[in-house]
């Protein structure tokens, strides 16, 4: 396989100096609450009918696409991109990405490269093909989000949950943050909401304050990428109303790919520290198995 860097198949991103360019445009728009709900009720009598995957399979729904390739164009400076070229760039960026290993004890260094190397460009064409199908995903958090609440998504990734909020939730008046550390996704949410949310780098392995306080903390499958859960657990909880909502779900089991060895070796202290701090209002700790989403309430 040639290795050469190219602006299709092997591009090559300076994760850094992609964050240091403001995005110019403001990309997505405030929505109405009544075009909100639109969107909310037409994506659900699709999703019931079975239809919704289907029309995007095909390319009828294909906002996320044109979404996707402006910021391929303007970011990434990649060359002309059609709907199969994603389907053929996912597929090839995702033969590279199973190499990807975060060392066992990793230096901020080796962690930080196993987030940004050119081997993980997967990652967002993995994110965006599955949060294109997923429009309401948000529904299931917001039974919990209350009008007027700070709300948090660390470890956003592509920011899937808030971008829905934004799109097809029902709340108003949300004040919403988004938080990652340095890499290729988190990147691809600030461009895109930018304009209506706040954003905070994380530092990997360092525990900073957080600009301000939150009723609500989402961290989905970030755990058992953690190099320091415990620490980070505390430091999250420092930072959610007493009565806060906190949702999060905990994989740790092999400490393969870019899971880490910290979050199995921590596992126990995260999930005691939880039970000590919060108490359970859906799901339950489970010390043996992978977690799902779980619910818990700050004491
Ligand atoms: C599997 S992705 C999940 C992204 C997003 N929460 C979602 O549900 O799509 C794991 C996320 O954890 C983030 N992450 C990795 N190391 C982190 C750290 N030290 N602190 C906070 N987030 C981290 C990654 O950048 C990535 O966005």
């Amino acid at each position: 396989m040639n290795n050469t860097p190219n602006k299709y198949n092997n591009i090559s991103v300076d994760i850094d100096r992609l964050f240091e360019i403001e995005p110019e445009a403001i990309r997505l728009k405030p929505r109405r609450k009544i075009y909100r709900l639109v969107v909310r009720y037409s994506s659900a009598i699709l999703i019931k009918l079975g239809l919704y995957e289907v029309l995007v399979e095909i390319g009828f729904i294909r906002k996320w696409f044109l979404d996707f390739k402006e910021y391929w164009y303007n970011c990434l400076n990649g060359r002309p991109l059609y709907l199969h070229d994603f389907y053929y760039l996912l597929g090839s960026y995702r033969s590279k990405f199973a190499s990807v290993e975060t060392p066992d004890h990793a230096t901020n260094e080796e962690f930080l490269e196993s987030w940004q190397s050119s081997e993980t460009v997967y990652m967002l064409f993995g994110a965006v093909r599955r949060f294109s199908r997923t429009p309401l995903i948000s529904r299931q958090f917001e039974k919990y989000i209350r009008n007027n609440d700070a709300v948090l998504e660390y470890g956003c990734g592509i920011a899937p949950i808030t971008t829905s909020l934004l799109k097809v939730g029902k709340k108003r008046n949300l004040d919403l943050t988004i938080a990652d550390i340095r890499q290729l996704n988190f990147h691809y949410a600030k461009y895109n909401l930018s304009s209506l949310v706040k954003s905070f780098e994380i530092v990997p392995n360092s525990v900073e304050d957080l600009p301000q306080k939150y009723n609500v903390i989402i961290m989905i499958t970030v755990m058992e990428h953690l190099p320091n859960p415990l620490e980070t657990i505390r430091n999250i909880t420092k930072f959610l109303e007493p009565g806060g909502i906190l949702f999060f779900d905990y994989h740790a089991d092999d400490g393969d790919g870019q899971d880490t060895i910290e979050a199995i070796e921590q596992k126990k202290d995260v999930l005691d520290y939880i039970s000590n701090n919060y108490s359970i209002t859906k799901g339950s700790i489970d010390y043996e198995n992978t977690m799902g989403i779980t619910v818990v309430k700050k004491n």
